[in-house]
């Protein structure tokens, strides 16, 4: 691989071995479409929407061509007492996009934002409603709510947490984990039945110990995406519904992942019929190109905070809260460009289609490979699980990341699993391309 002709010490990766990343980088420097280029010249498929960002493929001009307006027209504003036209047309879309009586979005940069922001919203709504005691949160194991203090106490990954000690937010506790590699090593498209009824020591268990009267909210993404692809229990995510309804206590999708599109619909809340008090969105909505994150709040919620200060002066500020850049107008710009296309060429429903070929790809071309525990599908992405190497977790996975690479095809290494999660825009032979190059690797690597 050449040397890439810019200096890269100063550059501290994020998620990333930096050492090693340093004697054999991945640097993009063009992307259109399905694929990128790299600095020395190679295509390389993009299997993972860089990061589940990326929906409708790479260097979209509606998108691109929103942007330029926007900068032209108005580059930026402050948020604070003021805000501008494209942020309330992007909430509008975003409102409208959104199931039930979610209708009141709060703008941040990232999912990470989006999730801590939810959880302040959870303790002044409490608050504002004389329950001010409700400070508990519940989160799951392996759960990810990025890396801000409040996602990563909620949040269940074990190495994201482990050095940060007594900094995580106290009053925390965690479901469990949602995945029974034996009975359900190998899903595709289907909701995994468990005779268990897992959600209920929700209630036999968690509730108890804190008195439900304490909890604030019950935090979950839809389907666990950075963990790996692991699929929720047929029923699971209305269970939790009804129990959270039954003790006042609020309930929160992560749907950084699971929003627009990647299940074939708009939310996973669509995908399930469930429709939590709040719901965080970021990644796709603007297509990855600007950042931009939010929490899509019920009527009731954000009614109950006005209502708390009915008999507060006109200026008053009802929630002490929001970001520089909340709203900003070239980032709504790019989501009300992004949404739009997504609308006029049916990305969501043409995501779920293309999800069904990937899920047949996967389960027909990797399930009888070396080490292969298990596949699990679901909408346009999957995950494939592989046996660890003994004595060394996660080596596998990343091994065969490296050699996908080098063979052109960016997938993503999540603990012992390689997930595959490309743009909506993806074609049959992409898919089949994805498949060989993994399936090769796999083999290499066994
Ligand atoms: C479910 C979920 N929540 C939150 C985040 C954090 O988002 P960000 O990296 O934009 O802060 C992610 C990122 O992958 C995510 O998957």
């Amino acid at each position: 691989m050449a040397d890439p002709t810019f200096n890269m010490d100063h550059q501290w990766l994020p998620f990333t071995p930096n050492r090693s990343f340093k004697k054999d980088p991945r640097i993009f420097v063009a992307a259109d479409g399905m694929h990128f280029t790299t600095h020395d010249g190679r295509q390389i498929l993009d299997g993972i929407s860089s990061l589940w960002c990326v929906g409708a493929g790479h260097n979209r001009k509606p998108i691109n061509e929103a942007i330029k307006r926007q900068l032209d027209t108005l580059d930026y504003a402050t948020a604070f007492q003021a805000s501008n036209d494209q942020a309330f047309q992007a909430a509008e879309m975003i409102a409208a996009m959104a199931p039930g009586d979610l209708n009141r979005v709060l703008f941040c940069n990232s999912g990470s934002e989006a999730a801590d922001t939810s959880m302040k919203v959870a303790l002044a709504y409490h608050r504002a409603r004389g329950e001010g005691h409700r400070n508990v949160f519940i989160g799951r194991e392996k759960g990810y709510h990025g890396v801000g203090f409040g996602g990563m106490s909620v949040g269940g990954i074990p190495a994201n947490r482990k050095v940060f000690g007594s900094a995580l937010l106290p009053r925390v506790d965690h479901l469990r984990f949602i995945h029974d590699p034996v009975k359900h090593a190998f899903i595709n498209g289907v909701e995994p039945e468990w005779a268990e009824d897992l959600a209920a020591e929700l209630e036999n268990r968690i509730l108890p110990l804190h008195d439900p009267s304490n909890i604030a909210a019950v935090i979950v993404e839809p389907v666990a995406g950075s963990a790996g692809w692991y699929l929720p229990p047929k029923g699971y995510l209305k269970r939790l519904r009804e129990i959270c309804d039954r003790h006042g206590i609020l309930l929160i999708f992560d749907e950084v992942i699971t929003g627009f599109g990647r299940l074939g619909c708009n939310f996973g809340a669509d995908y399930y019929g469930v429709v939590p008090d709040m719901l965080t969105f970021a990644k796709c909505v603007t297509n990855g190109v600007i950042p931009l994150g939010g929490v899509v709040c019920t009527d009731r919620i954000y009614g109950a905070m006005m209502d708390a200060n009915a008999n507060s002066p006109d200026y008053a500020v009802e929630f002490f809260h929001g970001y520089t850049y909340s709203g900003h107008p070239v980032a709504c710009a790019a989501a009300i460009a992004t949404l739009e296309l997504f609308k006029q060429e049916n990305l969501f429903e043409r995501a779920g289609q293309m999800g069904a070929v990937l899920g047949d790809a996967l389960h027909g071309g990797l399930k009888d490979l070396p080490n292969v525990v298990g596949i699990r599908s679901l909408g346009l992405a999957g995950a494939v699980e592989l046996a660890p190497v003994a004595g060394a977790p996660g080596k596998r996975a990343y091994d065969i990341f490296m050699t996908c690479f080098h063979n052109g095809v960016l997938v993503r290494p999540a603990g012992e699993n390689i997930v595959v999660c490309p743009p909506y825009i993806v074609e049959k032979e992409h898919v089949d391309r994805m498949v060989d190059v993994v399936g090769d690797a796999i083999c290499k690597h066994a």
